[in-house]
């Protein structure tokens, strides 16, 4: 095995949580912690989907009927008719002609870039994007160029550089970024991508279920202009799997040749039907999505007017820029002691000097909650 190359202020401990009190409260199970029951401000189930009764219900009932687990891929016995519900679902739901299911999304991600590049390729991926897209470049065999965080000039100026007939070109992109909750101009990147006749990947992890239109992503109204799109539904949908859409032709591709697809055990029933019990709520429930980008905007200015630090974020992300390592573990430990789970984000994931604390904004906060942190924030030094 090879020795682990990690500075040890870097190196990371397992903390191992149970569900709290109160819809948005995690429990810390460390023995050493002083406060236990914490305001969940990091996890990704944004709309609370993971703890909803009937989400849950949904799931239990399943797997009494299709199994809890799916005992083999789809191609052998694992397809089950919750997986072709959920995908019919989703392709309505995204009017896209092709969903396809995975049993996560780093692993949808890799399918999908293998999907649309090999050896012959230049991918030219965002600065920001997801680790999961970067291992699948390096699977796929692509050469690999970044361009600057959201800069389209740069962008631009990456495929004039490298367009030429021997090499197809894959641009990689997400629509709501994770660690800086910056979002892509989608509709120009669509333009350029257009001008220059190139493919185009979206992985709308974050934006599904609470951007765009109804919760339905950033790439809902550019679907034509997208070559593929991924998901997944371990965040606003509460439960746990993924997927990828795209045009019929493609989705006949990635079935046949995937192996992410198909040398993998299908996603669990349980899941899916989680997943498809949460759509329908997202469905049924269309202001969800557009309240909590409200609410994330209200809590953006209270903090902003209590604590010297900037923020960035345009979403339900929202990230307070500490700069040094040192202090943002000081105020991630700070925060825990006044009962809030906010995790320090820190290089390698961040730059040097840009290490941060990442706070996810929850459909189920109140504004006590949001008064109690900005009077946490205001008396940390
Ligand atoms: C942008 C992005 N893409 C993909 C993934 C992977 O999704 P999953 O957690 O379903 O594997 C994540 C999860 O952290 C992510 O943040």
């Amino acid at each position: 095995m090879n020795k682990i190359k990690i500075p040890k202020n870097r190196l990371r401990k397992l903390e191992t949580f149970t569900l709290g009190q109160k819809p948005y409260e995690l429990e810390n199970l460390n023995p050493d912690k002083t406060n236990n029951n914490l305001v969940d401000l990091c996890s990704n189930d944004y709309l609370g989907l993971s703890r909803d009764k009937d989400v849950i219900k949904a799931s239990y009932e399943i797997s009494l009927s299709q199994g809890l687990g799916s005992g083999s891929s789809r191609f052998i016995t694992g397809s089950r008719p919750i997986h072709t519900l959920l995908e019919a679902e989703l392709a309505e739901w995204l009017n896209q002609e092709k969903v396809l299911l995975f049993p996560s999304g780093f692993q949808a991600n890799i399918a999908a870039v293998q999907g649309l590049a090999n050896r012959n390729s230049i991918v030219i991926a965002d600065k920001l994007i997801h680790n999961s897209l970067l291992v699948g470049i390096k699977a796929s065999g692509s050469k690999l160029v970044r361009f600057t965080h959201n800069d389209l000039k740069d962008l631009e100026n990456k495929i004039l550089k490298f367009n030429s007939a021997q090499k197809s070109i894959l641009i990689i992109v997400e629509s709501l970024y994770s660690m800086e909750g910056s979002i892509a101009p989608l509709k120009e990147i669509t333009e350029i991508c257009k001008k220059y006749n190139v493919q185009l990947l979206v992985d709308e992890a974050h934006a599904l279920g609470v951007l765009g239109p109804e919760g339905k992503g950033l790439s809902f109204d550019l679907s034509n202009e997208i070559t593929m799109i991924t998901g997944t539904f371990g965040k606003s949908f509460g439960s746990g799997g993924a997927f990828i859409a795209c045009n019929s032709k493609i989705g006949e591709y990635l079935i046949q040749t995937s192996g992410a697809f198909r040398y993998t055990t299908a996603l669990s029933p349980a899941l899916a039907a989680g997943a498809l019990k949460s759509l329908q709520k997202i469905k049924n429930n269309k202001e969800w999505g557009i309240n909590l980008l409200i609410a994330s905007e209200k809590w953006k200015r209270e903090i902003l007017r209590n604590c010297s630090y900037p923020i960035k974020g345009e979403s339900q992300i929202l990230s307070i820029i500490i700069g040094q390592e040192e202090k943002t573990i000081l105020l991630q430990k700070y925060l825990e002691k006044n009962g809030f789970l906010a995790t320090a984000i820190r290089p390698p994931t961040v730059q040097v000097n840009k290490s941060r604390i990442r706070l996810t904004i929850r459909r189920d906060l109140n504004l006590e909650i949001l008064k109690n942190f900005t009077s946490a924030l205001r008396n940390f030094k």
